[in-house]
């Protein structure tokens, strides 16, 4: 997975030459974690992309949370609310580095409104994974 070095390049962009890949340290290229907080009416589309590429674990958590507008402007269920903390979704997967730009393109795409609150997607190198049933490790244990 291609990560930006620069700020402000986004997915398309055309300075993607400029684009450092900051994955492989040594020899090792990380899978990724992929943690999203996401508007919860938007979880049932992000679940349905998700299993669209074929993903298949991931964890859902009922969080709260605020962003830059420290939920003040923020809508939810149409009621303008005062408290701060806002209910989202957090979505959690970890995917191959190979699966990792699909799955956050996927992600996005299906939580996206275009208004303010729509979320936010943080990625996470992961080093290791193991199936607890079998011991297997690494990519065979996604
Ligand atoms: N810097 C952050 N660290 C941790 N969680 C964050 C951060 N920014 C946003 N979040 C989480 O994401 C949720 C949605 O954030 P939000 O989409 O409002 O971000 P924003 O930066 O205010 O963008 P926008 O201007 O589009 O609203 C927040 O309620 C919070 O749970
Ligand atoms: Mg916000």
């Amino acid at each position: 997975m291609r990560l930006f070095a620069r700020r402000n390049l986004r997915l398309g962009d055309e300075r993607a030459e400029t684009f450092a890949d900051i994955t492989v340290k040594g020899d090792i290229t990380y899978m990724k974690k992929i943690e999203a907080v996401i508007q919860p009416f938007k979880l049932e589309e992000v679940k349905e992309a998700l299993k669209a590429i074929g993903i298949d674990g991931m964890t859902i958590t009922e969080v709260r949370g605020h962003g830059r507008q420290k939920g003040h402007k923020e809508v939810y269920r149409g009621q303008e609310y005062n408290v701060d903390l806002l209910p989202k979704v957090k979505v959690e997967l970890v995917v191959t580095d190979a699966r990792a730009v699909e799955s956050i393109n996927a992600l996005s795409a299906a939580a996206r409104t275009g208004k303010i609150g729509d979320g936010k997607i943080f990625v996470y190198d992961v080093a290791e994974a193991i199936r607890i049933r079998n011991d297997d490790r690494g990519e065979s244990a996604l």
